[in-house]
């Protein structure tokens, strides 16, 4: 494959602290290490297909490594694959694949850099299987994509989370109330267990741990008899008790993933204060997670995913995610990535810190030969 003059770059999904942080340092590297170009598509792949891009130079991509959101925008519905047309006065939805590939051929530009998550890696891997080159770069606050240590985006989520959930005790405590947060983090419990095992929670509720209301009840009634009069219960949005259902919010039919979870939170409050009597208030954290600043990890893991993925595209390479293991930048193929989630293992030595700790996870309680044999 000849080396590519010039490199595309877009925004997928959701958004999250450190996008501009990776948009900057494949700008960055690009420029000052290989001599290319960097165009930017705007608000992910509608731009792409619409031909809609702006040029990334030395000075577009200054001053935004702090910046939260993407300067390029993003978009969670657009889908070369399934995009949105008006046909007399109706929506109908064609695959623009082709469009797609031959925009990216009329910029000069021989590689795109798609920073996303799985939906973002999924389409990614299909325009890659129809011959486009693409790099990937692991992007999300849920910390859920495999093939990755660690995805950017998450550090901020889990410090964002983390003072809010420090704010909360403080006001737990004065009126002697359980308070609930709800975390985001979709169909794994990465977000709510590194925030609340950060903020001090009591009690911890992940989609991979289903939950039964009695041994939560248990935990905070324990607490307020032996005088700590408050609890905070930490619950991911994907949460759910034993053999009962998600608490779905929205179902947006035109998104490539459609189900938007949220709920569980308001739930599970109203259920223990009823069975409990202790006064219970609900904080919905929501899309505070994904704004403000990167954090200093992020921003460094960041600019070590965009210099990475610049020398993936410099180096006429595709089909691959830069990944980071240990502390290693590499790379995976984006089909062992795409369409699949990682969620914390249940017997993970973070779940058994916690456990040590003597935080709830809403199953029965461990005993300490369970804890220490990891078995739970
Ligand atoms: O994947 C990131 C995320 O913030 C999830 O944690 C959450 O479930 C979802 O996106 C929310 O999506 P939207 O921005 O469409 O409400």
């Amino acid at each position: 494959m000849a080396k590519p003059k010039v490199i595309g770059v877009l925004t997928g999904g959701g958004d999250c602290p450190g996008l501009n942080a990776v948009i900057r340092a494949v700008s960055k590297t690009a420029i000052n290490v290989y001599k290319m170009k960097v165009v930017g598509y705007l608000d992910g792949f509608d731009g792409l297909i619409e031909n809609r891009w702006i040029p990334l130079d030395y000075d577009t991509v200054s001053g935004i490594l702090t910046q939260g959101g993407t300067v390029l925008g993003t978009s969670n519905k657009a889908n070369p694959f399934n995009h949105p047309v008006k046909r007399g006065g109706k929506t109908v939805y064609k695959d623009m694949s082709d469009r797609a590939i031959q925009n990216l051929r009329k910029v000069g530009a021989s590689v795109l850099v798609c920073i996303g998550g799985d939906g973002t890696m999924r389409i990614a891997d299909e325009l890659a299987d129809k011959g486009m080159p693409v790099v990937g770069v692991p992007k999300t606050i849920d910390n859920d994509l495999p093939g990755t240590d660690v995805t950017f985006g998450f550090d901020s989520a889990v410090c964002t989370a983390a003072e809010a959930i420090d704010k909360l005790h403080s006001t737990a405590q004065s009126h002697h109330r359980v308070m609930v947060v709800e975390t985001m983090g979709r169909y794994a419990g990465w977000l709510a267990l590194y925030s609340g095992l950060a903020g001090g929670g009591d009690v911890i509720l992940i989609p991979e741990i289903p939950y039964s209301l009695d041994a939560i009840c248990k935990t905070v009634l324990k607490r307020s008899r032996s005088g700590r009069r408050f609890s905070i219960v930490v619950v991911a949005e994907g949460a759910k008790p034993a053999g009962g259902d998600l608490t779905v919010k929205q179902v947006i039919d035109d998104s490539p993933d459609p189900i938007r979870l949220g709920g569980v939170g308001n739930l599970l409050g109203q259920q223990i204060e009823e069975r409990t009597g202790i006064e219970t208030r609900v904080t919905v954290l929501g899309h505070l997670q994904r704004g403000g600043t990167p954090t200093p990890y992020d921003r460094i893991l960041a600019s070590r995913y965009g210099e990475g993925a610049a020398r993936l595209a410099a180096e006429g390479m595709s089909g691959l995610m830069v990944n980071m293991r240990g502390n290693d930048i590499g790379s995976i193929p984006i089909k062992e990535v795409a369409g699949s989630c990682r969620n914390v293992p249940p017997n993970s030595p973070i779940v058994r810190t916690a456990r040590a700790l003597g935080l709830c996870f809403g199953d029965e309680v461990k005993t300490k030969n369970q804890i220490l044999a990891g078995t739970f």
